[in-house]
Parts: C-alpha cells; structure tokens; sequence
C-alpha cells in the first residue's frame, strides 16, 4: 500500500508540475502571439502612406455654398481616410492659384485638386503637372483647356442650371405681349458658374422677344455687392424690374435687403421675382415663405466624389473625363418644410 500511495503521490506532483508548466507555456505563447502578432500586427498596422493632395479653392469663405465646399473636401480627405490635405486659398485671385498649383507640383504632391477662380490661363501649369506625372482633379468649376491636361471633372452643370430658371420665368409671364423686364447679378466674372448661368439667361432673352435685360453687373458671389448694385438699380429703373436673377444665394439676399428696404415687394405670386442659384438651407426657408421665387440646386457635397475618384486613380482605374453630379430645384409655390429637413447644407 505505502509503495502504491508513494506512486500515486509522485503521479499527482508530476501532473501538477506538467500543469503548471503547460500554462506557463500558454501564456509565454500569448506574449509570443502578442509579440508575434504584435511584430505581425507592428508589420499590418504599419500605417499605409497617406496620399498628400493638393487642394487649390478658389476663396475658402467666398459664400455659403463655398464654406460647405470646401468642409465636404476637409472632411472627406482626412488622415483617418488615408489623406494628408495641403489647402491653398486664392483668395478669388486667379494668378496666385496658379503659382498656388505650381508650388504642389514643386512639392511632388500625389495629387492636386483645384476649383478654378477663372476658366482660363491653365494651360502651362498644369502641362507642368503632367511632366510631373501628378494627377490633376477640377472640382465644381470647368477650365478651358485641353482635356488630356487633367484626370477628371467633378461637378454640377452651370447652364443647365441657369435653364431651369429661365423655363420658370417662361412659364411664369406666358404673355408674349408683355415686356419682362430682368436684371442679372452675376458671379465673378470668369468663373465658369458665372459664365454658365450668365449665358443660359442670354439665350433665355434671345430666344423671347418680350424679354429684356436690363441691367447686368458682377456681385462677386457678395451680399454686400450685390446690395449695393440692387440700390443703385432701384434709383434707375424704380418699379420696371420684373425678375432679380441673382447667380447665387447670397447675392439674393443682397438684393432682397435692397428691395425690401426700399419698400417694395418682393417674390411671391405679386412681388418682384426672385430667381437664385446654390439652393443653401437657410435661403430654402425664404423659398418657403415665398421670399425667393425659385433656387436652383449646386451641389457643394463633392468631398467624397472626389475621395473616390483619388481611390480609383490609385487603384490603376480611369476615372470618366467628366462627372456630373445631380441637381435639383426649389419653387415656391411646391416646396415643403421636408424638403427644406432633408437638406446636408
Ligand atoms: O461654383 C459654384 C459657385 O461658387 C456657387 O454658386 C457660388 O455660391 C460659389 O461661390
């Protein structure tokens, strides 16, 4: 018997012995699987080199729609989106953003995007860019230049835009006998918004005999400009202006302060017509209580457009030349408070 329990008793010190050593083993394996894996995961998590982009705006605060912008750029190529977003404002001044897009290319970024303060004047840098082998993305604004200059166009359709007003106003004086008389407060001249809409309510007016526009100026996408030149076309034309056709929102609501400072009527089915363009929330509130007659959408939410077309580039993928974005529009007499709810900007 003692022989039997001394076997026993050794059999239990060896199997204790073998458990205590198997778990100091266990965890030894899960340091190693940490070291291990962490010298894997070290090796998986090593952080993917961030694409630096160059990003050239026009003038980051030019108007609400720009702020929205150039936020939906801002938050759509962030680091924690696998970017690094060197932003460049030209401050609307179309020889500094070409040295701005110039300094990207001597900075071999890995991608320059641009929304062009004027149409023209890209041809030698971005030939430069091409040298350089560094793709180029325009976002919202067109240039004239040749296509094989850049990747790829992201944006709305500024005519096309400027038609949906001019069908409204159409629609609205269906009495070909009668004079429309209609101002136009442009954008900054040169930029291809401008150039767009601008040139939708020329062929409006061409193509209807009883249309007239009476005046036109530059408000510089300003409130305050647009005020000022409103002023000062009251004092001329007094209660001959039929339809304001402000380039965007914030024109608009220049015009309106004017208007409606100088005591006239404004929108609605008996007021002074106002025609705007950017569709921003807070003016969609003045289409509901038929401030503004119509605001015809230009969508700023192209961060994540452009986000996936750097991904698609970087993939070995050929982006389409030209990628439009929809737009819709906002008449006073059918919009609702949910279409206003709906809005991101
Ligand atoms: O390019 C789009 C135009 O630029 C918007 O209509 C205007 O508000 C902005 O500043």
């Amino acid at each position: 018997m003692k022989k039997y329990f001394k076997v026993l008793a050794l059999v239990l010190v060896l199997v204790f012995a073998a458990a205590i050593f198997m778990t100091a083993c266990g965890s030894k394996d899960s340091s190693d699987n940490g070291s291990s894996a962490a010298a894997s995961s070290s090796v998986a998590t090593a952080p993917a080199k961030l694409i630096t982009v160059g990003f050239s705006q026009c003038k980051a605060d030019e108007s609400d729609w720009r702020k929205a912008n150039t936020k939906s750029v801002q938050d759509a190529l962030s680091e924690a989106n696998g970017f690094k977003l060197i932003m460049a404002d030209s401050n609307n001044d179309a020889a500094k953003q070409v040295s701005d897009v110039q300094g990207f290319i001597d900075q071999d970024v890995d991608y320059i995007i641009i929304a062009a303060v004027n149409a023209d004047g890209w041809d030698t840098v971005l030939g430069n860019a091409k040298t350089a082998g560094i793709p180029v993305i325009l976002m919202d604004r067109t240039i004239n230049a040749s296509e094989d200059l850049y990747n790829c166009w992201l944006g709305g359709g500024f005519y096309k835009e400027g038609t949906k007003a001019t069908d409204w106003i159409a629609k609205t004086f269906p009495d070909k006998t009668k004079t429309v008389n209609i101002v136009d407060i442009q954008g900054q001249l040169g930029a291809s918004a401008q150039v767009g809409r601008s040139q939708a309510i020329d062929d409006g007016v061409k193509a209807n005999s009883n249309w007239k526009l009476l005046a036109r100026q530059t408000g510089n996408w300003s409130t305050d400009t647009a005020k000022e030149i409103m002023t000062s076309w009251i004092q001329q034309y007094g209660d001959k202006i039929d339809v304001v056709y402000a380039e965007n929102d914030n024109m608009a609501d220049g015009a309106m302060q004017a208007l409606t400072e100088a005591g006239k009527k404004v929108g609605g089915k008996d007021g002074i017509k106002i025609i705007s363009f950017d569709a921003n929330k807070a003016y969609l509130q003045r289409v509901l209580e038929g401030k503004i007659n119509v605001d015809v959408e230009c969508n700023p939410l192209l961060g994540p457009g452009v986000a996936a077309l750097i991904k698609k580039i970087e993939g070995g993928g050929t982006p389409n030349k030209k990628e439009s974005v929809d737009e819709s529009a906002f008449y006073f007499d059918t919009i609702t408070q949910a279409d206003i709810d709906a809005r991101q900007y």
